[in-house]
């Protein structure tokens, strides 16, 4: 087995509003390989955002990471310094964000911003750096490339916007991608263009690839392995095959029970009866017991560890043995 390229371990986020601290992410561990897909899955709010952006720690001010690691190559990237972080940013770690129109500045041209992207990270002149800018934008399927590059965000469709998140990432060949919902908001066709790109880097760079998203149908289109978050905590992990055939959380059959009754053009992720937890208001018990159709006593009453089964990995007392 290969070393993890990206490696999670026990990673907590806390947010203190109005003096008042909600933990988010309790306990969070993963590891990722050269090459491998891995779909962070859930329902709005379980903290795949917040997940997201604590690996490279772009968390808003009123959330602080309270514990764990996050090894970049063996390395605590929460240890660097700010200037070493920015090393690693963009160029060994590039991520595209769940709202593309913001991650890119309205003020520059789309050219500008791909240029220096470029030149922030290689040794390139500004001619060279264009020509591989409108090179890069018609990879992503952008026509008009040459004329596209003086224009400005405004003027890009989200997808389009996207798509230029994509070209940097490309252009950077990362050895990590964190992508945040990327499709969420696009049309089917634009949709199945982005994951094809995201595999092309994944297959062309060896990108290890972070994929997030609440739409398990796009999970099970792209991903090695499947990471369902439930209340900022790890429900399961398994292999994206096995899970898809056999889910062995409670939760993880729901999502996929309505998944399979699902009209095939919905998007969102169908309910499970019951909401999700408020952040902060978990109880001592399993978050998902509320909801829970296979839940008893002990449920309720204490949070079961993630029991490791045939590789894989589940919160769920039932699997106890
Ligand atoms: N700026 C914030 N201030 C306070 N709490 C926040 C903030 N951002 C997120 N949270 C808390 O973190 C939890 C997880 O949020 P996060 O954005 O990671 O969810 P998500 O899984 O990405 O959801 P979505 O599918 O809607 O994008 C939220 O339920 C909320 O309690
Ligand atoms: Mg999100």
């Amino acid at each position: 087995m290969t070393a993890p390229v990206l490696a999670v371990r026990d990673l907590r986020v806390e947010f203190t509003v109005d003096k008042r601290t909600a933990a988010v992410l309790r306990g969070l561990s993963y590891s990722l390989e050269k090459g491998r897909v891995l779909a962070v899955v859930g329902e709005s709010g379980s903290g795949k955002t917040v997940h997201a952006l604590s690996l490279l720690q772009l968390l808003p001010q009123t959330a602080h990471i309270s514990g764990g690691e996050i090894l970049f190559n063996g390395k605590n990237l929460l240890s660097l310094s700010p200037s070493a972080l920015r090393a690693v940013r963009g160029n060994k770690i590039s991520m595209i964000f769940q709202d593309p129109s913001a991650s890119l500045n309205p003020v520059l041209s789309i050219g500008e911003q791909l240029t220096e992207t470029l030149r922030a990270h290689r040794k390139i002149s500004r001619p060279d750096a264009r020509r591989e800018a409108a090179v890069l934008l018609s990879r992503v399927g952008i026509a008009d490339a040459e004329k596209r590059l003086d224009e400005y965000p405004f003027q890009f469709s989200g997808g389009m916007c996207q798509r230029v998140m994509i070209a940097m990432a490309l252009a950077l060949s990362p050895e990590v991608l964190i992508a945040d919902e990327p499709t969420t908001a696009l049309d089917v066709t634009i949709q199945a263009q982005i994951l094809g790109l995201v595999k092309k880097l994944q297959r062309a760079a060896g990108t290890a690839v972070v994929f997030i998203t609440h739409n398990l149908a796009l999970a099970a289109q792209i991903a090695d392995d499947v990471l369902v978050l439930y209340g900022g905590l790890c429900m399961e992990k398994a292999p994206a095959a096995e899970l898809f055939a056999r889910p062995l959380h409670p939760y993880t059959q729901g999502l996929l029970a309505s998944l399979a009754s699902l009209n095939e053009t919905r998007e969102e992720l169908p309910a499970i009866a019951g909401n999700p937890p408020v952040a902060g208001e978990c109880g001592a018990g399993c978050p998902f017991a509320p909801r829970c159709p296979k839940a008893f006593e002990k449920c309720r009453a204490s949070l079961p560890p993630l029991f490791e089964k045939d590789g894989r990995q589940v919160r769920c007392w039932l699997e106890e043995k």
